[in-house]
């Protein structure tokens, strides 16, 4: 089961979420993610969107934070729950890669993110069905 998460804890995580998509460099789409993650341990780890003139090399918001979050506390990091905040107002779930790394270090994350009617919380298993596992 996915962490119940509190109003005050959801509010910390998209503030760090909002904090980073103003670092992003995304000068190409003009589109700026930022992207906080809760790990096991409690702590909060921040990334955003990074592009660049070769556009595949492009690296989203929740990997960035994820990355940082396996720099900081190794192989062993597991995610409880994961934020996505844009400039914009529209919606922004994870996309599909985003998806399967967040399932790597957590199966049982929740992801909160902007949907159609506001804030969306969702267990990475409805994101991800069947996510790929070796
Ligand atoms: N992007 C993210 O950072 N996270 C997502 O989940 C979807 C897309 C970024 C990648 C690119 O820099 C920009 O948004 C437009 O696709």
């Amino acid at each position: 089961m996915p962490v119940t998460l509190t109003p005050e804890k959801q509010e910390e995580m998209f503030s760090a979420a909002r904090a980073a998509f103003k670092k992003a460099h995304a000068p190409y789409s003009n589109f700026r993610v930022g992207s906080a993650i809760l790990t096991e341990r409690g702590v909060l780890y921040s990334g955003c969107n990074v592009e660049n003139a070769s556009y595949g090399l492009t690296i989203c918001a929740e990997r960035n934070a994820i990355f940082a979050a396996v720099a900081a506390e190794g192989s062993g990091m597991r995610i409880q729950a994961v934020a996505v905040a844009t400039e914009r107002d529209g919606p922004c779930a994870p996309c599909g890669a985003c998806r399967q790394v967040i399932f790597e270090f957590g199966p049982d994350a929740l992801v909160l993110f902007r949907g159609q009617s506001g804030t969306e919380q969702m267990a990475i298993t409805k994101l991800l069905p069947e996510g790929f596992r070796l």
